[in-house]
């Protein structure tokens, strides 16, 4: 009975369809760091970088995370949201192009855009989503800084911001809710954003931008909060996003074999290293096709679908 009480109903999906837009948070690491050491180290506001996002200043280096998610509800009714919106303008402005995404922002077909995190590489290519459609309505998690909340209205939105708070999932439409982790985690970000989605027969899908609460974490909340199993995973599970490798992270690749999950879409800050772990224990990971600037066809890429 307890258990019945403590677990959180969110209505039944028949299924779901995620477009990998972007997955690459920026074309080269070496670069990426100098950049970061020379604005102060991982310690730093994201904001103090050389590359601000109010800022006119361009950075070639950088590309972005962004996934189209369409959820099919048991009525027939497709739900199309946003997850993150990527980080430099041009690159987005690309990607969204070649996937039809602007057009469907122009047409108000998308009902949300979902911010996982403030990282600059989640969130700071907002202008590319909002010129479409500035009434989007925007979710966005807890711990958000002002520069995060003024970037967004610079950014001419004139729809609603609804923050998620921890310990409060909110329902976005039956069989989808997104939640609050807390993580305090680099450049000062904090708090991330996950969605759930529960499908019928099937158990949930998690959609995550980063990862950075663990996602053990990430898998165990929702199995204990929504009450069902995992059945597949979608996005950067932030395991081994530099190659870094020991036995910490060899007890994460066990521990995900306890979930018996389906379908492991990972990608982004996962890491190669991961990913080869998991396939050689002979978890379920889903091929990509190295497309659009994804560098490896051992995991979804840009360009690629996930459909569970
Ligand atoms: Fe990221
Ligand atoms: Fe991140």
């Amino acid at each position: 009975m307890s258990t019945t009480q403590s677990t959180h109903a969110i209505g039944t999906l028949k299924r779901l369809k995620i477009l990998c837009i972007s997955e690459i948070g920026w074309f080269d690491d070496a670069t990426l760091m100098a950049d970061v050491k020379a604005a102060g180290g991982m310690g730093v506001s994201q904001y103090q970088l050389s590359w601000p996002p109010l800022g006119d200043l361009h950075n070639d280096n950088a590309a972005g995370s962004s996934a189209l998610i369409e959820a099919e509800g048991l009525d027939g009714k497709v739900h199309p949201i946003l997850f993150d919106t990527g980080w430099n303008p041009a690159w987005m402005d690309r990607r969204f192009a070649e996937e039809g995404i602007d057009q469907r922002l122009q047409r108000g077909e998308i009902e949300a855009l979902i911010i996982s995190h403030e990282h600059f590489d989640h969130f700071w290519g907002i202008g590319s989503t909002l010129k479409h459609c500035p009434s989007l309505p925007v979710y966005i998690p807890e711990g958000f800084h002002d520069e995060g909340l003024e970037f967004i209205k610079q950014a001419g939105h004139t729809g609603p911001v609804v923050t998620v708070h921890p310990d409060q999932p909110i329902e976005l439409f039956p069989g989808c809710a997104v939640a609050h982790f807390r993580m305090n985690t680099l450049l000062r970000v904090q708090g991330e954003n996950v969605l759930y989605f529960n499908l019928a027969d099937k158990g949930l899908a998690m959609v995550t931008g980063c990862g950075h609460g663990g996602v053990v974490n990430l898998l165990e909340y929702g199995q204990a909060t929504f009450g069902k199993p995992i059945h597949a995973v979608y996005g950067g599970l932030h395991i081994s996003p530099f190659g870094e490798w020991d036995a910490e992270h060899e007890k994460i690749i066990e521990r995900l074999e306890d979930f018996h999950i389906a379908r492991l879409g990972c990608n982004h800050c996962t890491g190669v290293k991961a990913v080869q772990h998991m396939m050689a224990v002979g978890l379920p990971v889903v091929r990509g096709t190295a497309r659009h600037g994804s560098k490896t066809d051992l995991y979804l890429g840009n360009g690629d679908v996930l459909e569970v």
